[in-house]
Formats: C-alpha cells, sequence, structure tokens
C-alpha cells in the first residue's frame, strides 16, 4: 500500500490534485453557523435549514440513503453527528420501526433545542452533545455514524479526524454533504449567488459552496486518518449541481 506525503493543512478543498482555478475558489472566512458571535442569528439559521430541507423532502431523501446503507442489520444503532435541528433523525426514526437513534452536536444550543422537542422524548432516541471529531463512545458502539451536510464546516486535520473517530465508533460511516462542482461551473453557481450574500442563509450557502470538499480532498484525508479505511464515493443520479456526495467509509476488517 502507497502512503501519499503531503500537508494535510494547507491541503485544497478540491483536494491534492485541485486545478489552478479550483484552488482560488475556497475560503478561510467563517459561516455564521461556524461563529461564536452570532448566536440569534446561527438559531434562525438552523431553523431556516430545517424548514427548507422539510420543504424539499431532504430529510427523507438523506434518510433513505441512510437506510439503505444498513439494510442487513435488524435493529440497526445509529449516531447522528452534527444533527443541528434533529430533522434527518426524526426522519430515519419515523422510516424504521426499530431503529434507535443517538441525535448529537457539537452546538450545545442546538443540542438543547432538540432535547426540548419530540426528540428528546422519544423512546427509540437519545439526545447528547458530541464533538465528530472525538466521539465519546467506545468502539463499535453503532452500526452506522452519519455526519450530513457537514464535513465542509471542518478544515481539513479536523475533517480527517472525523474519518478517523466515525469508523472506529460505527461500523460504517456516512458522510453526506455538498458535491463540489467542476471550477467553470462552481464560479457560473458562485456568481449568481454573490448577490444574495447579504442574507445570512445565502452568505452562509456561498462560503458552504467554497469550502465543499471535492472527491480527491475526501479520499487525501480518510487516508491521511488512516490507510486501513476504505472509502466508497458515489452521488446519486441525476447528478446535478446540489445532489449529494456520498461517501461511505469503512476500516478493513
Ligand atoms: C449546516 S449544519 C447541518 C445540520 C444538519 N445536519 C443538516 O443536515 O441540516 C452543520 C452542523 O454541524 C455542526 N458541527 C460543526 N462542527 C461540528 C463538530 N466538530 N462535531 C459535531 N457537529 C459539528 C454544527 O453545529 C451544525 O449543527
Amino acid at each position: 500500500m502507497t502512503t501519499e506525503i503531503f500537508d494535510i493543512d494547507s491541503m485544497p478543498r478540491g483536494g491534492p490534485t485541485a486545478s489552478w482555478l479550483d484552488r482560488r475558489l475556497q475560503t478561510d472566512r467563517l459561516e455564521y453557523l461556524d461563529r461564536d458571535d452570532a448566536d440569534d442569528r446561527k438559531r434562525k439559521i438552523v431553523r431556516s435549514l430545517d424548514r427548507s430541507e422539510k420543504a424539499f423532502g431532504m430529510h427523507r431523501k438523506l434518510a433513505r440513503i441512510v437506510l439503505d446503507e444498513i439494510t442487513d442489520v435488524r435493529d440497526p444503532t445509529i449516531l447522528e453527528l452534527g444533527s443541528g435541528h434533529g430533522g434527518l433523525s426524526r426522519a430515519l426514526l419515523e422510516m424504521h420501526p426499530t431503529a434507535h437513534v443517538t441525535v448529537t452536536d457539537i452546538e450545545p444550543a442546538s443540542v438543547a433545542a432538540i432535547a426540548a422537542g419530540d426528540l428528546g422524548s422519544h423512546p427509540r432516541a437519545t439526545v447528547r452533545e458530541m464533538d465528530a471529531t472525538a466521539i465519546d463512545s467506545p468502539d463499535g458502539s453503532y452500526d452506522l455514524a452519519v455526519f450530513a451536510l457537514s464535513l465542509h464546516h471542518l478544515p481539513p486535520p479536523q475533517a480527517a479526524r472525523v474519518f478517523a473517530e466515525g469508523t472506529r465508533a460505527a461500523a460504517k460511516l456516512l458522510i453526506l454533504d455538498l458535491s463540489r462542482p467542476p471550477a467553470l461551473l462552481h464560479l457560473a453557481m458562485l456568481a449568481l449567488a454573490l448577490p444574495l450574500v447579504f442574507v445570512p442563509y445565502w452568505h452562509d450557502a456561498v462560503i458552504s459552496s467554497l469550502r465543499a470538499y471535492g472527491p480527491s480532498a475526501l479520499r487525501a484525508m480518510a487516508r491521511y486518518a488512516d490507510p486501513a479505511i476504505t472509502l466508497e464515493l458515489r452521488r446519486q443520479p441525476p447528478i446535478l449541481p446540489g445532489s449529494p456526495q456520498i461517501a461511505v467509509a469503512s476500516r478493513l476488517q
């Protein structure tokens, strides 16, 4: 097995093989969701995310992708990392009659809001605070861990930690995130969205797009985390801008 030497701290979001243009279509600017000085705005954005994902049927669509990964497990235990609002976990519990879901996020206010809602008293849900880069559960605690629309929030060294930790605590780690468009298409999409950035939701959407990881970056981070991790990357047809990147990671047995 070959081990590639590269600097994880400076790896471009498009990965070690990113083109000149792709390397320019990224930013270190933080989303409101990542800032410690914007609590009200953060809560509003999390609620908007929940509403828009519900309106476009995203919760159920992502839940289908999750459940398709564990069709062979009878009563699956699922860990949702970076749950934000709990929409995906709620869909999982509705769509699978015996699944147990641990619903988590690093943000205490989001966890408190989820715990105060229906998931807080659901008999098959546990709601708790958790950092996806330092999962406080023993090895192999879950059949599957899922991190949805969140990996791009983390810089490469921390994102690589998610691969290490997710495949340690769960038999499979499923990353669902924004796909990184080819550079020219990305440039055109950003030009269309830029006039909207004064709206907080679009401000975060544009930064998310600039921070989305490409397939080569996902492969490099999984390899960096542990060469024993196998990674399968795919998209669901039709492959349109905005269709999520699916990454399934597990450790060689
Ligand atoms: C864009 S939101 C996605 C929320 C939800 N998963 C969804 O699909 O809409 C990103 C979430 O990742 C969470 N997050 C960021 N860093 C994290 C970390 N290290 N561990 C766990 N969650 C994290 C944020 O608090 C936020 O709730």
